[in-house]
């Protein structure tokens, strides 16, 4: 994603998320030398359309062999169409097209249909950090995949 696609995603981050990112923390992410920022877009339904909006994202960051994901979201409208899984896999790509060994993240221990994304991936569990996230109270989850 660029920066044509800021706006969009701290929409649907605000549409999405309790604690969610605004539009400066968007750009601040995508201006950072080791972040990934990466968008599903449906295909053009006719040359010469407008440039159609992400229907999802992905921002994690990518440091020598190591990566993480800091989030994943697809637009409720659009959810169980496989946007999330396949913007997981393109970044997953990316790690290993880079020589990444590790690639670790925290999800809320509540939210099921992310972890079970996840675990579909190959990630497993390897931590839990008691009441880590608020609005709502949860504990974290970390989750890991060795490539
Ligand atoms: C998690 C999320 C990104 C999944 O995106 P999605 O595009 O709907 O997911 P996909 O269609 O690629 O589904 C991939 C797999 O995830 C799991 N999954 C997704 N939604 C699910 C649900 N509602 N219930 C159970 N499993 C679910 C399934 O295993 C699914 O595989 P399957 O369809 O073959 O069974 C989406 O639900 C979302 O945006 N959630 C809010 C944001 C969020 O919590 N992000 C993760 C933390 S940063």
């Amino acid at each position: 994603m660029g920066a044509d696609d800021i706006a969009r995603t701290a929409l649907l981050e605000k549409e999405i998320f309790s604690d969610a990112w605004s539009e400066a923390s968007v750009r601040s992410h995508m201006a950072g030398a080791a972040n990934v920022s990466l968008g599903a877009f449906p295909a053009e339904d006719s040359p010469g359309e407008a440039a159609p909006e992400a229907a999802g994202y992905l921002l994690g960051m990518i440091v020598c062999d190591e990566a993480e994901v800091y989030r994943v979201a697809a637009d409720p409208a659009r959810r169980r169409q496989g946007i999330g899984s396949a913007l997981l896999e393109a970044f997953l790509g990316e790690c290993r097209a880079r020589g990444v060994r590790l690639v670790s993240l925290e999800v809320r221990a509540a939210n099921d249909p992310a972890i079970r994304m996840y675990a579909n991936a190959g990630f497993a569990n390897a931590g839990l950090r008691k009441d880590y996230y608020r609005d709502p109270a949860d504990d974290g989850i970390v989750m890991r995949l060795e490539l």
